[in-house]
């Protein structure tokens, strides 16, 4: 066939998905900034059983996080409005050099079967992003994760630990990264989030 034989074929088409990712790692990296890709399609991790909206709704603050580009102040937060039984509203802020930015989105359930498996958009003109609540106690702690498969080749993933307080116990905060190590979600990288003078 064509003078290959069947592993030089296999070879040559192995190098060139290698290729064409490559090309996309260089394009797509600069615009996701510190988001590392990951090879392969998303993980599938288990979420949080027999999930209830309505206790999730409120005011989270953000703990800890994989590196993101569109995230470079502090004292991030979310507040979560409840608006139907699979739908609600969402308010992000930070504060970046002094200044309070805010953000409103949407939110719905998108598969009933799975409640937890929450999407999230910023835009009419976005789709919903994953927004998937791996665990949470609604009362003190949430661990959430997001991950986007590109073209099945790589993966991007983020990852928050979220708080009903400012600030958790270390302890809490080790809990949090264990429930991600567990799902073997990679969350070394995770930075805190700087929740200090928020208030002033
Ligand atoms: C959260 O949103 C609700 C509904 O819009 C509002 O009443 C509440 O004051 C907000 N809380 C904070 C802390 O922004
Ligand atoms: C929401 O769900 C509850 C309990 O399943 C149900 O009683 C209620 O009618 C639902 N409301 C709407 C607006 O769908």
């Amino acid at each position: 066939m064509w003078g290959f034989n069947g592993s030089c074929l296999q070879a040559l088409k192995a190098n060139l998905t290698m290729a064409i990712s490559l090309m996309l790692v260089a394009f797509i990296v600069p615009l996701v900034g510190a988001q590392v890709p990951h090879w392969g399609s998303c993980p599938e991790p288990d979420v949080q059983a027999s999930f209830n909206l309505k206790l999730f709704m409120g005011r989270w603050f953000e703990i800890g996080r994989l590196p993101t580009q569109f995230e470079k102040g502090g004292c991030m937060e979310s507040n979560f409005t409840f608006k139907t039984n699979n739908s609600f509203r969402v308010v992000s802020s930070q504060i970046q050099k002094g200044t309070l930015r805010t953000i409103e989105g949407t939110g719905v359930i998108e598969d009933q079967m799975h409640p937890a498996k929450l999407g999230i958009s910023f835009s009419y003109v976005l789709p919903y992003s994953p927004y998937w609540i791996l665990s949470t106690d609604y009362v003190n702690t949430a661990v959430v994760y997001s991950c986007t498969d590109v073209l099945r080749v790589f993966h991007l993933d983020f990852a928050w630990i979220l708080a009903r307080t400012r600030t958790l116990p270390e302890s809490a905060v080790d809990k949090a990264k264990e429930t991600f190590a567990s799902k073997n979600i990679d969350v070394t990288r995770m930075i805190a989030t700087n929740q200090r003078g928020c208030d002033e």
